[in-house]
């Protein structure tokens, strides 16, 4: 299995071939950039520093390239301002995927499973679906760095191991997030808040975000990116049928369409072979308003 990665040069782009490029689970990862010196820079250090752990080789590619990748990580970029809101970058990234996925469905025979990654995520997810024309679950967005920085504040709040946490945080990649903290667990056994703890969990995850915006830097989450998006694509590259928090193009199911949004996949060879909700009443009025917050924004974006 290969796997192209358009804006490889980019911080995700690089980190995340990087880490999937450790784990040897794909023959191949082509990068393609605008930058093309920039993707052959990243691929001579990168294809170098794995080979002792490694039998992945990197490669700087063009789109023409990508025939044969099953899989195309989207990680361009268009907007590199600073912002406090992912829907500040609406704008900024809203001709960006048109020309990219042109270029997708020129070169790349295999039906490609395409993860999109430009925010607002689940904004683009659908509207990446839409420009593919291909089938649902094969256009997938990245949103699972929600889930770990929950976990990280559990972890923090209940004074636990992350490594002993399993829940998921889905809903919107933004302030609409839903935290399933009534499933959450830790080594197996169901944990249970206080409303003070819970306040002090979602204060955590919103003054990081504000902190880490707020530094000013201009650089994105290149770590926990890599991490979480080399989990998502090892999943499909060996279908796992691993459940992970993605964001997901619904076609009716659980009553929403014309969406995409955080939930809970089945991921294996397929892309998303299987959406799960797991909500309560309280939170299915969260994930109601997510859904109708992301379809105003997809409303303003021409297709
Ligand atoms: N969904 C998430 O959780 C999440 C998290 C972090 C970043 N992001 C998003 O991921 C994207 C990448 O972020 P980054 O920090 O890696 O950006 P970056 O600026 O470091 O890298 C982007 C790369 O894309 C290249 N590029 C731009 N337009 C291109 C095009 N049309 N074709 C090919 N290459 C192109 C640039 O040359 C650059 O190398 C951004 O849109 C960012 O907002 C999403």
């Amino acid at each position: 299995m290969k796997l192209g990665i358009v804006g490889g040069a980019g911080l995700l782009g690089s980190t995340t071939a990087f880490v999937l490029g450790m784990r040897n689970v794909v023959e191949e990862i082509k990068l393609v950039d605008l930058n093309e010196n920039a993707a052959k820079n990243q691929a001579m250090d990168m294809g170098q520093a794995i080979l002792p752990f490694s039998a992945t080789k990197i490669t700087a590619a063009h789109y023409a390239d990508l025939g044969d990748c099953e899989v195309i990580l989207v990680t361009a970029n268009a907007s590199t301002r600073q912002v406090t809101d992912r829907s500040e970058r609406l704008k900024d990234n809203m001709g960006l995927l048109g020309p990219i996925t042109k270029e997708i469905k020129t070169y790349c025979k295999q039906d490609p499973i395409v993860i999109i990654c430009a925010n607002p995520v689940d904004v683009f997810t659908y509207v990446g679906w839409k420009l593919m024309g291909s089938g649902t679950g094969k256009v997938i967005g990245f949103s699972s760095n929600d889930t770990m920085r929950l976990k990280w504040a559990v972890s923090e709040v209940k004074g636990v191991d992350y490594r002993d946490l399993d829940g998921v945080c889905i809903g919107e990649h933004g302030d609409s997030q839903v935290r399933l903290l009534d499933k959450m667990t830790c080594k197996g056994e169901l944990l249970t808040f206080t409303e003070e703890e819970k306040a002090q969990v979602i204060k955590l995850t919103g003054d990081w975000f504000r902190e880490f915006s707020g530094l000013n830097v201009k650089r994105s989450t290149g770590w926990t990116s890599g991490v979480n998006l080399a989990e998502m694509i090892e999943a499909i590259v060996t279908d796992s049928k691993k459940l992970l928090p993605c964001s997901a193009v619904f076609s009716g199911e659980f009553g929403y369409d014309g969406v995409a949004c955080g939930a809970l996949c089945k991921l294996g060879k397929g892309g998303v072979e299987e959406i799960t909700l797991p909500l309560n009443e309280e939170q299915k009025a969260e994930m109601d308003f997510a859904v109708s917050k992301i379809k105003d924004q997809i409303a303003m974006v021409e297709l």
